[in-house]
């Protein structure tokens, strides 16, 4: 056991600051043991509040050299440095506070603070590195003006950048130089950036709407510099689209970003130097999936979009995290739209949304989009706070309309510029511009778990009405026994016999359209339509436009119905997953023993159909993950839920065998890679063609396989046969393939990690032994974040039959790597440790195998405070 519990940090206990900072003057000097660091702050006594004679300021794992006040050496009596706070006694109202720190970047492997990655500095302070770096008012409601002077030695580190823009730079003695950078925007110590390294410039330019010329920088290692060209190209797309859908434009005269190796999560948005993490970033269609341009597409959105969603108005507290995840999310997901198909985003989103967050959201993990407490707030980086927390805003703009939500934003964004706000003043923004009361609506922030939406329908052929009742409800969640109704906009049509939209009329209203939203306020709701001659098919909750649970009992008849008619295209994939989870379902509790016909004669439809959107094809045809599945399963049996899943997928297969031979044929690989829609939809639809007939041991699919390997221009394709003959149980192959692909790409570490991940993910290929082998591997690191990730977390995220092993031998595993990577990097390890949270979701023998393993990582003496709050909130 730790010898003491972390304290647990209260929203209701936030105050302002005693003190404010309005000027900081950093002087930073590199070297190859360390790194010294000058701080001058200006600060002064905030006025408003009550005056208090300590100023405390932040530190951890700092060597204090030296403490000035106003350029006077202060004595030993005037101040206090203890675990993680300078106390500076008897603080005059307005001071020059200097402070000098030596640290270890060098030994920093926790990549918060200041830190080396392949031979470069750089730096990851939100949520607090900050104070990993200098003793600091380590808040985000403390906003000050940054001066950055860099120096370290010229050949080994040209490039020194920080935040804002370049003011000066000049040679120093013994080989060094400094570059000083200022930033004219106040800005809290999170979005602080440094790097220093002997990097690759990569130039563009952007013109912003009035006319300002921006200079676009890309900064890589050299074997990077062929990687640059998706990122940047994206760059440039979501500058316009922020102008133009927002009407936000750029600030400073340079945009940075740089590639990191070494990363704890995906980027991050400093004040005009975005940081990334090398996987989501970099890309060739040689080295990079579809799925890889997808995501570097939205995360280059994300950060940049962030310069005013987060910079320009940014958080009060760390409890206000989803005031800019959340709506950066909304903002970056509607960019994607805008760029590919709505329908497929829409459908990617849900899916994560479902499958993670509300896994989360029923777990002992369960927050509100605002939590009211935490113990470490690198643990809140949550898909709660930012995908539910994005679920949030879209419902204001579906409740709002477009242009009233745009208003909403403009007075946001207008009200607020320099501020550290709340997530209240956004939905008070929204009001005021719109004239909507959001009181009810406000709910969502405060209260966890997921909502279900129960739906009862009843049709009375005399008086030609239908009506339609939807109750709400919402389970417990830690610290929430009961909740109140929430506010909430559904969308809803109704399809005739023919399969067409109805026109929608209510009793005693105008009619409304083929589509309508309904407000949902109440526990229970009633609404009649009139003039529906016939009983129609419901189309519920179209586009998602709530994250909630749907009941209705759907006849698998009214779910063909809906899949081959529905004019909303996300129901239209939502019902294929539904018939596909129904016909599971009867398998693995054994009510059925054959896979229904009707799946077979819906899936074999759809193949054929080359009206509709061939992505949208790819994605219906995709079965419900394993991970999904458990999710809608209480007392869930993986090993049942899996076989059955796998009983669908070979029948498929065998039934479809030459519709899928002829569908691959049909969608031919270009001569050259393009990032469009139209070929990504082809590469999707050719490698699930493969993959499914792989799953059944096709031999001539195995040639195909085999050649597309061979032959492929991309990655997408490579990779896709090679997962599918990885997947498949021609061993031979899957290891001719596997070390062939290893000896081209082994000098490319993001081309590693989806080797390793392929493996690791794989229930044939990623079975225990194969997982602690490929730890074992020359490539494998446990101090690169991306490594672990793609084998441990790949293996007990994705890899779901193979963790959840009989045995509990998963379990015991992921413990004992929890147990390893804890004290090196605890924001990583308590990432990893979460799945073997989710013990309540399983059958009891599978649940106390789990808890065991938790209670192994509980019983270590030295648990990190982040491992800490996730494994006893786990146990609890
Ligand atoms: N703000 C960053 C992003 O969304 C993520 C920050 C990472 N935070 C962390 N504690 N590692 O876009
Ligand atoms: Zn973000």
């Amino acid at each position: 056991m730790r010898t003491s519990e972390p304290k647990t940090i209260r929203l209701k206990d936030y105050r302002e600051p005693p003190f404010l900072i309005d000027q900081v003057d950093l002087r930073v000097e590199l070297f190859e043991d360390g790194a010294r660091v000058h701080s001058r702050l200006d600060v002064r006594r905030n006025p408003s509040v009550q005056p208090e004679s300590e100023l405390h300021l932040d530190g951890e794992d700092l060597k204090l050299e030296e403490v000035t006040l106003n350029g006077e050496h202060l004595s030993a009596s005037r101040y206090v440095v203890e675990d993680s706070q300078l106390t500076i006694r008897d603080m005059p109202d307005s001071a020059v506070v200097g402070v000098v720190t030596w640290i270890k970047p060098q030994e920093n492997t926790r990549l918060e603070g200041l830190y080396k990655s392949s031979g470069m500095f750089c730096t990851q302070c939100e949520a607090e590195g900050f104070r990993r770096i200098t003793y600091y008012l380590d808040r985000p409601d403390v906003m000050a003006r940054f001066r950055t002077r860099i120096e370290a030695d010229l050949k080994r580190y040209p490039i020194l950048l920080a935040n804002g823009n370049e003011v000066d730079r000049s040679p120093l003695e013994e080989g060094r130089h400094q570059v000083t950078w200022e930033d004219p925007f106040p800005k809290p110590a999170y979005l602080f950036a440094l790097v220093g390294g002997d990097l690759v410039e990569r130039h563009d330019s952007f013109e912003t709407v009035s006319g300002r010329n921006v200079a676009l920088r890309m900064y890589v290692e050299p074997r990077n510099q062929e990687k640059c060209d998706h990122a940047l190209a994206a760059l440039k797309r979501a500058m316009r689209w922020d102008e133009e859908v927002y009407g936000r434009e750029y600030d400073l005269d340079v945009f940075m970003i740089v590639a990191v190796d070494d990363f704890n999560m995906g980027a991050m948005e400093n004040k005009g130097l975005n940081i990334f993490n090398s996987s989501c970033v970099l890309a060739s269609p040689e080295t990079a999936t579809d799925a890889i341009y997808d995501r570097i597409e939205s995360i280059v959105a994300h950060e940049y979009f962030h310069n005013w969603s987060g910079n320009r108005v940014t958080c009060r507290d760390w409890f206000q995290l989803s005031l800019k995840e959340g709506f950066t999310v909304f903002r970056d997901s509607e960019y994607s739209a805008d760029q590919g198909s709505r329908t497929v985003n829409r459908i990617d989103s849900v899916n994560m949304l479902r499958t993670a967050q509300f896994a989360e959201d029923s777990g002992p993990m369960a927050h509100p989009i605002r939590p009211a407490e935490y113990m470490e707030i690198t643990n809140f980086y949550t898909v709660t706070i930012y995908e539910k927390g994005a679920e949030v805003v879209r419902m204001i703009h579906s409740l709002l309309g477009p242009e009233l939500f745009r208003a909403g934003s403009d007075l946001y964004f207008e009200r607020h510029d320099g501020q550290a706000v709340t997530t209240d003043d956004f939905v008070r923004a929204m009001e005021d511009a719109s004239g909507r009361d959001l009181t009810q609506f406000r709910r969502w922030y405060d209260q966890a778990g997921t909502p279900e939406l129960a739906i009862e329908d009843s049709y009375d052929a005399a008086s030609q009405t239908y009506r339609l009742s939807i109750s709400q409800s919402c389970p417990p969640t830690p610290g929430q026994p009961e909740k109140a109704p929430f506010h909430l906009p559904f969308e809803l049509g109704l399809l005739g016999t023919d399969g067409q939209d109805l026109e929608l009329q209510l009793e005693g209203s105008e009619p409304s359209g083929r589509s309508m939203v309904l407000d949902i306020t109440e526990p229970r709701q009633e609404f009649v339509f009139t003039n529906i001659t016939a009983r129609p098919v419901p189309s519920l909750l179209r586009g998602f436009t709530a994250p909630v649970r749907l009941r209705y009992p759907w006849t698998r008849d009214q779910l063909m119905f809906l899949i081959s008619h529905d004019s909303d295209g996300f129901n239209r994939w939502d019902a294929s997953q539904r018939l596909a989870t129904d016909v599971i379902e009867a398998l693995a509790e054994g009510r059925e023993a054959e896979v229904d016909a009707r799946l077979v004669s819906a899936c074999s439809a759809l193949l054929k159909n080359d009206a509709l959107d061939p992505a949208l094809v790819a994605k219906m045809l995709s079965l419900p993950s394993l991970a999904y599945l458990i999710e809608l399963t209480p007392s869930a049996d993986v090993l049942k839920l899996h076989q059955a899943r796998e009983q669908v997928l070979t029948s498929l297969a065998r039934s479809l065998r030459d519709d899928l031979h002829e569908v691959y044929q049909r969608h031919p690989a270009p001569a050259a890679y393009r990032y469009t829609s139209e070929d990504m939809a082809a590469r999707a639809l050719r490698n699930m063609a493969l993959a499914w007939l792989l799953s059944i041991n096709d031999e001539q699919a195995l040639k195909l396989a085999r050649s597309q390997y061979g032959q492929a221009n991309n990655m997408t394709d490579r990779l896709g046969a090679l997962r599918a003959v990885v997947n498949s149980d021609f061993a031979e192959a899957r290891q001719t393939l596997l070390d062939d692909f290893y000896q081209q790409w082994q000098a490319d570490p993001q081309v590693v990690e989806l080797w390793f991940a392929v493996q690791a993910a794989s229930p044939q290929a990623g079975t225990l032994p194969h997982i602690k082998a490929l730890m074992e591997h020359a490539a494998f690191d446990w101090k690169n974040p991306n490594k672990v990730r793609s084998v441990i977390g790949a293996f007990a995220g994705q890899n779901l039959v193979n963790f959840h092993a009989p045995d509990g031998s998963g379990y015991s595993f992921l413990a004992e790597q929890v147990i390893r990577l804890d004290p090196s990097n605890p924001q990583i390890a308590a990432r990893l440790v979460s799945p073997l949270t989710r013990w309540k979701k399983f059958k009891p023998e599978t649940a106390d195998a789990m808890q065991r393993a938790l209670r192994e990582v509980m019983g270590q003496p030295k648990l990190s405070r982040d491992t800490y709050e996730i494994v006893s909130k786990g146990l609890s």
